[in-house]
C-alpha cells in the first residue's frame, strides 16, 4: 500500500506560506517519491494560491474541514463542492480540535458522505483522551468513534488515529500503543483502507512510526510547517 504523508497546518499560514510546495519539491523532488503520496492541508484561504504550485510539485491539496451540505445560509462554512473546484482531493474530518468545539461523530459521518459524493477522500480522525486511555478503554472508544463516524460510508476513506494526549504535546504514543491500536482499527475497516498515525510526529520518530505494521502514513501537525522537517519525515517512509 502506497504510504500517505499528510501535513495539517491548522490555523497557521501567512500569505508567503503558499510557496512552500515549491520549497518541498526542491528538498525532495517529485521524481524521487513515486512510492509516496504527499498532501498539504493549509488554511482554506491559501488553497487557491497553492493550486498551481502544488500541481507542479506533485503535492495534493487537502482541506481541514467542510460542511455536509452543498450550499445555503451557513455563515462561515465551506462545502466539499467548493473545495473540489480548487483541486482539493482530501478533507480532514472530525479532528479532535474540532470535536472539542462540539463536532459529533454523527456530523462527521454526514460530512464524510458528502465528501465521498464529491469524489474527494475523507480523512476521518479518531483518538482517545488520556483519561480514557488510563481507564483501559482506548480501543473500545476508538472502535465506537469509527463505527459512528463512517456509519454508512461505502466509498474510499482514510482513518487517522490521533491520540489527543499526543497532539501538540511532544509526547508520542509508544510503538506498542500505535501497533496495538492500528491492529484494532484494521479489524474494523478491513485490509484496503489506509490508517495514518498522528500526534507529535517529528524528524526523530517518523522512521520508527512509519515502520509499524498497519501504519500506512502519518498526519503531521507542527512539523509540517517547516518544509525541511516535513520532507525529512516523508523521506523516512522509505
Ligand atoms: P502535532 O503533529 O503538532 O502533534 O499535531 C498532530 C495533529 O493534530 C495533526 O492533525
Amino acid at each position: 500500500m502506497k504510504k500517505l504523508i499528510v501535513g495539517n497546518w491548522k490555523m497557521n499560514g501567512e500569505p508567503e506560506c503558499s510557496s512552500k510546495p515549491t520549497k518541498f519539491d526542491e528538498i525532495y523532488p517529485s521524481h524521487a517519491r513515486d512510492h509516496l503520496d504527499i498532501v498539504l492541508c493549509p488554511p482554506s484561504l491559501l488553497i487557491p494560491g497553492m493550486m498551481e504550485l502544488c500541481r507542479n510539485a506533485n503535492i495534493q491539496l487537502g482541506s481541514q474541514n467542510c460542511h455536509y451540505l452543498d450550499k445555503g445560509a451557513y455563515t462561515g462554512e465551506i462545502s466539499a463542492g467548493m473545495l473540489k473546484n480548487f483541486n482539493v482531493k482530501f478533507v480532514i474530518l472530525g479532528h479532535s480540535e474540532r470535536r472539542a468545539m462540539g463536532e459529533t461523530s454523527e456530523e462527521v459521518s454526514l460530512k464524510a458522505i458528502k465528501v465521498s459524493e464529491e469524489d474527494l477522500t475523507p480523512i476521518v480522525c479518531v483518538g482517545e483522551n488520556l483519561e480514557i486511555r488510563n481507564a483501559g478503554q482506548a480501543h473500545k472508544f476508538v472502535s465506537e468513534q469509527i463505527e459512528k463516524s463512517i456509519a454508512t460510508l461505502n466509498k474510499d476513506f482514510i482513518i487517522a488515529y490521533e491520540p489527543i494526549w499526543a497532539i501538540g504535546t511532544g509526547v508520542t504514543a509508544s510503538i506498542d500503543d500505535i501497533r496495538n491500536m492500528h491492529i484494532e482499527i484494521r479489524k474494523i475497516i478491513g485490509p484496503d483502507i489506509k490508517i495514518l498515525y498522528g500526534g507529535s510526529v517529528n524528524i526523530k520518530n517518523a522512521a520508527d512510526i512509519l515502520k509499524v505494521e498497519n501504519v500506512n502514513g502519518v498526519l503531521v501537525g507542527g512539523a509540517s510547517l517547516d518544509m525541511v522537517d516535513f520532507a525529512f519525515i516523508a523521506k523516512a517512509a522509505g
